[in-house]
């Protein structure tokens, strides 16, 4: 545990993690309230994580973020979690807690809802398509469901990692009519479509039918250069195209209000961010 009137000690771990922008993110954050934080980026072994996780609580962190490959791990070595955390098995944000504890957390899927909501996308009553059924897909599938949408297709390569989603989620559902299918069998429209394949970093998308995105509000969870579904999207007759940065934001944004209790702004941020990767 950190002292009282020492620097609050955060940072990332993941594997790769050096293109990580959370530490400008989170500085950011901080310097809105005047917080002096340290915010470090780990780069760590998979075999070494329990050990990294249990040598920077007793050194004093506070809190980490915690990105690919590492969301599993973290799911299993925390003492407690989420109910958001539990419903995706994956954790992205750790709080060493007053009594030593670790507890496990998952923004990915609130960030995600509030960058469609910053955006002015109506999630009421939403027919959902989310493409992709990995580590990206699992964060977000609980907070869809609760953001009031009428129905949440995920649509995978391999089926049976989407009906394992929607089997981990079919008590948690509501209303929402939730169902698995392969590309090839994706045939109603969808009013907000969402990336979350990794195939951006190939430089590659989803087989869609193209029809699914006309006029469809798509949203790709990745940015940058690797954000292909949002210009394929917007090649195809999109009504609007958004890329992940913004969910990048107010994911770290809840991250930090979990931490540290304060609700940072993300307008001006993203802006920020987003200039700089124009550079
Ligand atoms: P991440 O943590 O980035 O989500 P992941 O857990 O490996 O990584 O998941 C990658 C996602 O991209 C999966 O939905 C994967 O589909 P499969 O479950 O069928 O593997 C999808 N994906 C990756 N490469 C793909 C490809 N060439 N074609 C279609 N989908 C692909």
């Amino acid at each position: 545990m950190a002292e009282a009137g020492e620097t609050a000690r955060y940072g990332v771990v993941g594997n790769p993690v050096a293109h990580s922008r959370s530490p400008e993110i989170h500085a950011s954050f901080a310097a809105q309230f005047g917080a002096a934080i340290r915010y470090d980026k780990f780069l760590v072994e998979p075999e070494e994580f329990d050990r990294f996780v249990e040598d920077f609580k007793t050194s004093g962190g506070a809190g980490l973020n915690v990105t690919v490959p590492f969301k599993e791990l973290a799911h299993a070595v925390v003492d407690a979690r989420d109910e958001l955390a539990a419903a995706a098995a994956a954790v992205n944000t750790i709080k060493v807690m007053a009594d030593g504890s670790l507890h496990g957390f998952n923004t990915d899927g609130i960030g995600l809802v509030a960058d469609l909501r910053a955006n002015g996308v109506a999630l009421e009553n939403a027919r959902v398509l989310l493409v992709g059924a990995g580590g990206a897909a699992c964060g977000v599938v609980l907070p869809l469901l609760r953001a009031g949408i009428a129905v949440l297709t995920i649509a995978n390569r391999t089926r049976a990692r989407a009906e394992a989603l929607v089997t981990a989620h079919a008590g948690l559902a509501g209303e929402v009519d939730i169902e698995a299918l392969d590309f090839a069998a994706i045939s109603q429209p969808a009013d907000i479509v969402i990336n979350a394949t990794s195939l951006g970093l190939e430089g590659a998308v989803a087989p869609l039918p193209v029809q699914v995105v006309e006029n469809a509000v798509c949203y790709d969870m990745s940015y940058g250069p690797a954000a292909h579904f949002a210009a394929w999207a917007a090649r195809h007759g999109a009504a609007v195209c958004l890329d992940g940065l913004g969910m990048l934001v107010e994911q770290a944004a809840q991250s930090f209000y979990l931490w540290r209790g304060q609700r940072p702004q993300t307008a001006p941020v993203i802006t920020t961010l987003r200039q700089s990767l124009q550079d």
